[in-house]
């Protein structure tokens, strides 16, 4: 049983190692400003792109890192990286590339599994080109019934933007820490609450209506930019979705 538990991680770690690679491999070319994202599988990206900058097959890049985790991977890769406001990024990032929580076939996007969603959207709405990574076990025919829909709130907003959420029909809860005691608190000093609808939604139209409750910053919902989508299957083949 342990065996095959084991297996089946093994598994899903080459899936997500091979999609971010397979994206880096397409589309990243020396001189581009890159988003670089945050989780499991956009690590395997980032590592990529260090890597091909260590063997010269890639020369001037500049990277926004949307998260802590992946600002340690750059510097681990030695891939530089700015703030989203500095020159060096002030006129957008020619392409990001992320992992997803889940993509339905319209390639809309559930993200923030790992709580970097608030950067992670201005990463992808600052790009001229959207890439998403995933083994397929992120596709879904309808968001959020499997994944719940992050939604970060100021810690001020949590009951009544609780109640707000609920009053659209939402089950509301607060993302709890790991190894913390209480919620986890985003990068921003934000708290996240999981949303989840009996049935599936508007993910386009919630997208909007979701930020306009006070105290939401961001939601997980991303339909306004249509990435390429790398999906590795676990026949060892990558389709490429757009
Ligand atoms: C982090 C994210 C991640 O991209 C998403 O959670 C997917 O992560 P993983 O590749 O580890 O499954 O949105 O906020």
């Amino acid at each position: 049983m342990q065996q095959q538990t084991d297996a089946v991680k093994a598994d899903a770690l080459r899936m997500k190692e091979a999609a971010g690679r397979a994206a880096v491999d397409a589309l990243v070319r020396s001189g581009m400003k890159l988003g670089l994202g945050t989780g499991s599988t956009a690590v395997h990206a980032i590592r990529r792109v260090g890597e091909l900058m260590s063997r010269g097959i890639l020369k001037d890049i500049s990277a926004f890192a949307t998260s802590f985790q992946a600002e340690i991977e750059c510097e681990n890769g030695g891939i530089p990286f700015y703030p989203l406001n500095s020159r060096e990024m002030s006129a957008g990032l020619d392409l990001t590339i992320d992992g997803a929580d889940e993509v339905d076939p319209q390639n809309y996007l559930i993200k923030g599994g790992g709580g970097a969603l608030l950067i992670e959207k201005l990463a992808a709405y600052a790009s001229a080109s959207y890439a998403i990574t995933v083994d397929e076990s992120k596709l879904v025919a309808h968001l959020g019934m499997g994944f719940p829909v992050p939604v970060e709130v100021v810690p001020e907003a949590r009951v009544q933007a609780g109640k707000a959420l609920e009053k659209l029909g939402a089950a509301v809860a607060l993302r709890e820490a790991l190894r913390k005691a209480g919620p986890v608190i985003t990068e921003h000093g934000n708290i996240i609450l999981d949303i989840r609808f009996a049935s599936p939604p508007d993910p386009a139209a919630l997208e909007t209506d979701l930020n306009r409750i006070p105290g939401v910053v961001e939601n997980g919902y991303f339909t306004r930019i249509r990435p390429v989508v790398y999906i590795a299957r676990s026949n060892g083949t990558i389709e490429v979705r757009n």
